[in-house]
């Protein structure tokens, strides 16, 4: 598996925590995030990451701008693609569990690095339910 990691200028710091904390677990990641801070629109930035994902599904992704809206409403643009927008450890388990994602959206400016930390611990660690309403639901989300 990869991680391709992304990120707007409102995401740059929280991104080089998270990154520093996946490169000393040993994940291979690929960064196609804004490193500078200077202003760029979020769409830019998530097109490629979510074409990759829709590409090979094994890979995962971990997104983030100001509020993880943005660029959460651009991946989920395609198809196999399921971003969940995360803000606390119970709701990262729950969009792993019931909803397999494979994306998973920070808002970097209303969490703390040590929650998000703790959510990309999560994401990583949960498996799929697979089998059951869950499987059938999320079946349906592509059109
Ligand atoms: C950038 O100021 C901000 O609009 C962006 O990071 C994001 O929150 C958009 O959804």
């Amino acid at each position: 598996m990869n991680i391709i990691i992304s990120n707007d200028h409102a995401g740059v710091k929280l991104k080089n925590k998270v990154k520093d904390y996946l490169e000393s677990k040993g994940y291979n990641l690929k960064d196609f995030g804004n490193n500078d801070g200077e202003s760029v629109d979020y769409p830019d930035i998530i097109h490629p990451l979510a074409k990759e994902i829709s590409e090979n599904n094994e890979n995962k992704g971990i997104i983030m701008c100001g509020t993880g809206n943005g660029v959460s409403m651009v991946a989920n643009k395609y198809e196999g693609v399921r971003a969940g927008l995360c803000w606390s450890k119970d709701i990262a388990e729950l969009i792993r569990k019931h909803n397999n994602a494979n994306v998973l959206s920070l808002p970097a400016r209303f969490i703390s690095t040590e929650d998000a930390i703790e959510i990309v611990k999560v994401f990583l660690e949960t498996d799929f339910e697979e089998g059951g309403r869950h499987e059938r639901r999320v079946n349906k989300i592509d059109k």
